[in-house]
């Protein structure tokens, strides 16, 4: 028997996020079919706010960060800063950052355990204290997510970098303490290993030159939020990304830039709806794959005003797409566009090139009716007239999306379960969805009803 939740938006404040357990296990039960109308406010970009918090270590001043998404990520990421010793007050989406106090550069395992991206401090740690120890991040739902292009940058910039039990140990060889500049090609455009180097060389001595760097618009995000506190950087959201040392950093008041994921799922919350919605603010040029893909679809998407879109539903056809790095088709919106597949006449054919475990929700998807096979890394999606509700478990973050889309669409009722990956990532999403229309409430699991993923139990890590 499932019941009204209030109790549970209350258990999971996010000042102090709890670990998950079957008390506080949530799910969302959604009634399908119902047509979406009006405009839906996008918030902060998760994936900025968290380079840029770690950013803010390198400044030994205090720093405002404006436009901050309220997410378990955040509330996560903030939990290790002040583990760092540094002081945070948050106002709404307005968080004040005081690094000026470092107490130690050991970043606590039991939280970087739980969210990966807090392996980015390790670059401005090593940078402003010429030490840092953090826990290896370890792999999570959707990939092994090494950091050895994060390591092998430092070491060309002079760190002496060892792993012992668990925990990367970094310190600046030399009596100076400093990084040096150096030259750096990655093997891959990762976008953390971009974002750690490009931190750590704001405070190295001379010239560092990052080649084959990743473009996303959140590694300009963080370049500009360093260039805000006085660092000297070039050619960020290019493959090649220039930066020149500088003795110390001061505080800065930044703004974040709208999230393009979160803006992304909605274009196809619109699409595949049939509903005709807006949304702001938004950076249209960030979305030009995703936009340019819904035009293969069928759907339009009209630039409304500077930072604003219009989606225009229309029959939906077959196309395929191909995970890539910026500005190839990101992989963060991989899933979400399966579940409009799966509604579209024809045959698609989806390849994840950047994650290699990134098609687990093809199997809840397809208890939903839809008809997915898999072949190593390719998703070969047959559009089906229509999907019909089921119970579904998320597996992780956009996943979770992708099953709140599929269950939009469908016949009858879909309840999707393990929301604590959708909590990571999306703003208060069903509040959203109710006020485009949308007919969904957020419940509390009874014992039983997470059995079939004794997983979601466990403490899971946060990518
Ligand atoms: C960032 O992860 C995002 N996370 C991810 O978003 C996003 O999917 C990813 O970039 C790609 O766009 C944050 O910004 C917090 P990568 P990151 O390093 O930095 C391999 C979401 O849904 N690699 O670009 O960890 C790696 O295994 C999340 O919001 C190495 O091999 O991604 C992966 O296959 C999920 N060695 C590929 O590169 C390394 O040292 C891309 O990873 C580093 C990465």
């Amino acid at each position: 028997m499932i019941v009204e939740d209030r109790a549970i938006n209350a258990s999971l404040s996010l000042k102090n996020p709890k670990p998950l357990t079957k008390e506080n296990a949530s799910a969302l039960q959604i009634w399908g079919k119902v047509p979406l109308r009006g405009h839906v406010n996008i918030s902060g970009a998760k994936n900025s706010a968290l380079a840029i918090m770690a950013g803010t270590l390198l400044c030994g001043e205090d720093c405002r960060i404006r436009n901050l998404p309220n997410l378990v990520d955040i509330a996560r990421m903030s939990q290790v800063l002040s583990a760092l010793g540094v002081k945070l007050n948050r106002q709404n989406n307005t968080l004040d950052i005081d690094s000026s106090h470092i107490g130690h550069s050991k970043a606590p395992y039991e939280l970087v355990s739980q969210l990966r991206a807090s392996f980015f401090v390790i670059g401005p740690l090593l940078a402003r204290l010429g030490s840092a120890r953090v826990p290896l991040p370890g792999g999570c739902a959707i990939g092994a997510r090494p950091v050895a292009l994060h390591v092998r940058g430092l070491q060309a910039m002079g760190a002496d970098v060892r792993i012992e039990h668990g925990i990367v140990h970094a310190d600046v060889k030399g009596r100076e303490g400093r990084l040096k500049g150096a030259n750096i090609y990655l093997d891959y455009p990762s976008v953390g290993a971009t974002e750690t180097l490009m931190m750590a060389a704001t405070l190295a001595q001379g010239e560092t030159i990052i080649d084959n760097a990743a473009q996303e618009p959140e590694v300009v995000d963080l370049a500009n939020f360093c260039r805000a506190m006085g660092a000297k950087i070039r050619g960020a959201g290019t493959n090649t990304i220039t930066i020149v040392g500088v003795p110390r950093l001061h505080s800065t008041d930044y703004a974040i830039i709208p999230d393009r994921i979160e803006a992304g799922t909605f274009l196809i919350a619109g699409a595949i709806t049939q509903s005709e919605i807006s949304l702001s603010p938004v950076l249209p040029d960030h979305l030009t794959p995703v936009i340019a893909k819904l035009g293969e679809v069928g759907v339009r998407v009209v630039v409304e005003a500077p930072n604003r879109l219009r989606v225009i539903p229309g029959a939906l056809k077959a196309t395929d797409i191909k995970t890539l790095p910026y500005p190839g088709f990101p992989t963060d919106m991989q899933a979400q566009f399966m579940a409009l597949l799966t509604l579209s006449e024809g045959n698609s054919v989806i390849t994840e090139t950047v994650f290699e475990n990134r098609l687990r929700h093809v199997a809840e998807l397809s208890r939903m009716g839809a008809d997915i096979r898999v072949k190593g890394q390719n998703a070969i999606v047959r559009g089906v007239p229509f999907l019909s509700g089921a119970p579904v478990m998320a597996t992780d973050l956009r996943a979770s999306a992708a099953l709140v889309l599929a269950g939009l669409a469908a016949e009858g009722m879909t309840i999707v379960k393990g929301l604590h990956h959708l909590d990571r990532g999306y703003e208060d999403l069903e509040t959203k969805l109710q006020n485009l229309g949308a007919k969904l409430e957020r419940v509390q699991l009874q014992e039983d009803s997470e059995e079939d993923d004794p997983k979601q139990t466990a403490n899971p890590v946060l990518s």
